[in-house]
């Protein structure tokens, strides 16, 4: 199985608005920490879909090794 790219070793700070979104799994993705498609040229990636009821900051995972996938859980630290 492929491993993901490491798009940074820590994660994104973002605040987001209602709605619904697409987190990058593979890393690969130039419009981090979101899908732009990329995956598509590794196969085994697919995004993650998130939807969201109120604006809120949030830490989305940017190593791509969360066990808590889009969110940062911390495994960056022993990367
Ligand atoms: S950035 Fe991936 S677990 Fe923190």
């Amino acid at each position: 199985m492929a491993e993901p790219t490491v798009s940074q070793k820590s994660p994104y700070q973002i605040k987001l608005k209602a709605g619904k979104y697409f987190w990058c799994a593979c890393g690969e993705s130039k419009a981090q920490p979101f899908c732009d498609g990329s995956h598509k040229v590794k196969g085994e990636f697919r995004p993650v879909a998130f939807e969201l009821t109120e604006e809120k900051t949030f830490w989305l995972c940017a190593c791509k090794k969360t066990s808590n996938k889009p969110y940062c859980d911390g495994t960056h630290k022993n990367l």
